[in-house]
């Protein structure tokens, strides 16, 4: 199967075929990630919250998104790898950004890069990084990067105002060059304009049923996270591990494990 690129993210839209998206942080998970078809694995700075074990994605460094993206990269073979951006690596000018944005194609193996913000502070930067060849995802709405200036978790593009300025914004990145813009936490009426507006794809993380596409955490699929409202647990991984670890413990202490065929004659 050949590899997903922005091509397909294009066309797919104009098909109407919905595009799928997950994050995945190490190489097996990444690995069966990508056996069960999916399009693009986002190595997702919510490396910091799912886990980092932090309260908010500020602290991750472009050294860990690397070391992370280079596993998943190793892993993946069909679905595009985007490697997202973290905070204070392409606020501070064109020029870092494009190195950064750079060491994740070539020291992380990704295919694409991501980055949270409004194309008014970071457009110049979004534009250097596309005309070095590099394909960005944009990513507006509820940007986690921004959460002390946003106040918190809170959904974006409610009245008026607010939805024609995300309008405008996602109309922006478009004209910057980006190939796809991530939609969080935005009102569902807004994402559904947003979607209809734009040519390249809109991929929503909370913003309704009407994105092109959607992305989600993988730890929050998988029952790790905590219950909010804009995801689905699709299956209880947390519970199946719960199981395994219990019955190796319980089985070591009663002596059940191993047994005289688990070991060496
Ligand atoms: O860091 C991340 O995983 C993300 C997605 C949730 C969109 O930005």
């Amino acid at each position: 199967m050949p590899r997903i690129r922005t091509t397909t993210f294009r066309k797919r839209k104009e098909a109407g075929e919905k595009i799928t998206v997950l994050t995945a942080y190490d190489y097996p998970s990444a690995k069966l990630l990508d056996e069960c078809g999916i399009d693009a694995v986002l190595v997702g700075d919510s490396l910091g919250t799912a886990v980092q074990g932090r309260n908010d994605t500020l602290g991750v460094t472009m050294d860990q998104m690397l070391y992370h993206t280079s596993m998943v990269s190793r892993a993946v073979e069909n679905a595009m790898v985007i490697g997202d951006m973290p905070f204070l690596s392409y606020q501070l000018g064109a020029e870092e950004a494009v190195r950064n944005a750079g060491r994740f194609i070539t020291e992380g193996g990704a295919q694409a890069v991501k980055l949270e913000g409004p194309v008014d502070k970071f457009g110049h930067s979004i534009a250097a990084i596309v005309q070095t060849g590099i394909p960005v995802m944009a990513h507006i709405g509820f940007t986690p990067q921004s959460i002390h200036q946003l106040g918190g978790y809170k959904v974006q593009g409610r009245g008026d105002q607010a939805r024609q300025q995300l309008k405008e914004e996602a109309l922006g990145l478009q004209q910057a060059g980006c190939f796809a813009i991530v939609l969080e936490l935005v009102q569902q009426d807004t994402a559904a304009e947003i979607t209809e507006m734009l040519t390249i794809p809109t991929i929503g993380i909370g913003a309704g049923p009407h994105c092109d596409g959607q992305v989600l955490v993988m730890h929050d699929i998988l029952g790790f996270g905590p219950q909010r409202t804009f995801f689905k647990v699709f299956g209880d991984a947390r519970g199946a591990m719960e199981t395994a670890f219990c019955n190796y413990i319980r089985e070591v202490r009663e002596g059940s494990f191993p047994t005289e065929e688990q070991g060496h004659r």
